[in-house]
């Protein structure tokens, strides 16, 4: 999987061999330049998932509740997990499970697929006091296992698995029966998701170690700004042919 926030990247992921696209709350950072995920919100998920949606070709997609949305009540999670279907989503993404068991069962209950997410959940960043690999201690592992586990009893169709170690993924990965995405979790994961801007090499500030750049992306960027800057200061851009 990987995640996309807009139409034009839709379009592209469309025609690429990709089982599935996460309109994640990652757009909060990677689009919004907010400094965390706490910002995002049901209205500024609905217009990324519209947008992703129209160009998405038919691949299924996965939209993040947004931070709080989905710990405020049934009623409240129902009303978000309504917004992001009517607005394209597949299924709903929710960070967590204790505290909100009633929620993933009755989204699931409601038709509504739910993917769970455990170890690192960026949106409790501020519990945290920063972004930490998870699941190092033992008893911490035994809780992220257990959190997996929940998931999958509440009816959770997948979980994404994000910043603990390989060897705790692979335990999860082979005690679940349904697929575990990961991300900054190793090569045990039934499946793997990153940020599409991370991948594309777009990310010239801090990279976590998962994060592999597949390509040379804002060096390419800067490279064809650079150029067209340049041709049009010499006066070769526009062409005779590229002018009516
Ligand atoms: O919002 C997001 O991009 C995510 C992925 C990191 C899994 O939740």
């Amino acid at each position: 999987m990987i995640t996309c926030y807009d139409y034009s990247f839709a379009r592209l992921l469309a025609a690429s061999p990709v089982d599935g696209i996460l309109v994640g709350d990652s757009v909060a950072m990677v689009i919004h330049g907010h400094p965390s995920t706490v910002t995002a919100n049901v209205g500024m998920m609905r217009i990324h998932t519209e947008a992703v949606a129209r160009g998405a070709g038919g691949k299924f997609i996965v939209a993040d509740m947004p931070f709080l949305s989905f710990r405020k009540g049934v009623a409240a999670a129902l009303d978000a997990a309504h917004v992001l279907m009517s607005a394209g989503a597949n299924a709903v993404k929710l960070e967590g499970v204790d505290g909100h068991e009633d929620v993933v069962e009755r989204l699931v209950q409601s038709g509504i697929p739910v993917m769970g997410h455990v170890g690192l959940q960026p949106q409790s960043v501020q519990a945290y006091g920063g972004y930490r690999v998870q699941g190092r201690s033992e008893e911490n592992a035994r809780e992220i296992a257990r959190q997996a586990c929940a998931l999958q009893q509440l009816g959770a169709f997948a979980v994404v698995l994000e910043c603990i170690p390989a060897k705790l993924a692979g335990e999860i990965t082979t005690a679940l029966r349904i697929p575990t995405i990961g991300i900054g979790a190793g090569a045990s994961c039934d499946g793997q998701i990153l940020v599409l801007q991370d991948l594309l090499g777009m990310n010239t500030g801090h990279r976590p170690k998962f994060a592999r750049p597949f390509s040379d992306g804002a060096d390419a960027v800067m490279e064809a700004v650079a150029n067209f800057d340049a041709a049009v200061k010499a006066g070769t851009f526009p062409a005779v042919e590229e002018s009516y």
